[in-house]
């Protein structure tokens, strides 16, 4: 993944990412329980799959679970990840099937084995897959996964394996978690948050941000087209002058 693409980057977003959030607020707003909107939550990122595969997104990333979400009270940390499991009981036949590439970005290391379990058997599944590329982040945090870089790669030249002065933005890049993926050309935020929270900090460094005013368990594939629309208007100059001014 190069760390700062080029101009002529094509107008149709190659990837997306979703910060899927809102599930709590919209629950509230029908006096329900926090974990009635995060089962809301998955049918909506069922019909985000779905809308990526129509609209011709090929790489399609969600946030599902970030490395601070762990300080929400047990038992609602507990059904978001009892919500993972059963997406992927459900769906990965279906996903598999449909040709989809599932990944999971995230530190691993203190999960759960059942969890990591589940996670290697879902990528490994999906390997071969290339119709669309799903990436969930799952107990992902962009400061984390970047330090986890950098430590690799300070292993890496202290090791003799890799010369210092060949570090440059794409070999850091070649160490995270994303180093499969190109950078997302949209990062979108549901419920009206103006944040990141964490998420693919070095990846969105040229990311156009949509912010939808859709809290995430009412996403559905307008949604989705409302915002590929504002990410068409946008003029993406990387530091340049632009495309109409450079015309
Ligand atoms: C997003 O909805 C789901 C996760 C963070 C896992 P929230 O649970 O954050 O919902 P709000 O923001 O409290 O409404
Ligand atoms: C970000 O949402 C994490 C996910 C969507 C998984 P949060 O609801 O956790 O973010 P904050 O706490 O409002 O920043
Ligand atoms: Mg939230």
């Amino acid at each position: 993944m190069a760390a700062v693409p080029t101009p002529e980057a094509a107008p149709r977003p190659r990837h997306v990412a979703i910060i899927m959030d809102g599930n709590g607020r919209w629950a509230r707003a029908r006096s329900r329980p926090r974990s009635f909107g995060h089962r809301e939550g998955v049918e909506a990122l069922r019909r985000a799959v779905e809308a990526a595969g129509e609209l011709g997104v090929p790489y399609l990333t969600v946030f599902g679970f970030s490395t601070e979400n762990w300080r929400r009270p047990p038992d609602e940390v507990n059904a978001l990840l009892e919500l993972l499991r059963l997406y992927v009981d459900r769906d990965l036949e279906r996903l598999a099937s449909e040709g989809v590439r599932v990944r999971v970005i995230g530190a691993r290391d203190n999960l759960n084995p059942d969890i990591l379990e589940m996670i290697e058997r879902a990528e490994r599944r999906t390997a071969q897959n290339t119709a669309l590329n799903l990436t969930i982040a799952f107990n992902y945090g962009g400061q984390q996964e970047i330090t986890r870089a950098a430590k690799k790669l300070a292993g890496d030249v202290a090791g003799g394996r890799l010369k210092l002065e060949d570090v440059s933005p794409d070999v850091f890049a070649g160490y995270l978690d994303t180093r499969d993926l190109p950078a997302p050309d949209i990062v979108i935020r549901t419920s009206g948050e103006l944040r990141l929270s964490n998420f693919l900090l070095w990846q969105a460094a040229y990311s156009e941000l949509v912010f939808l005013d859709v809290l995430w368990p009412d996403f559905d594939r307008a949604a989705m087209e409302r915002a590929i629309a504002e990410f068409t208007r946008r003029d993406r100059r990387y530091g340049g002058i632009g495309g109409e001014a450079s015309s």
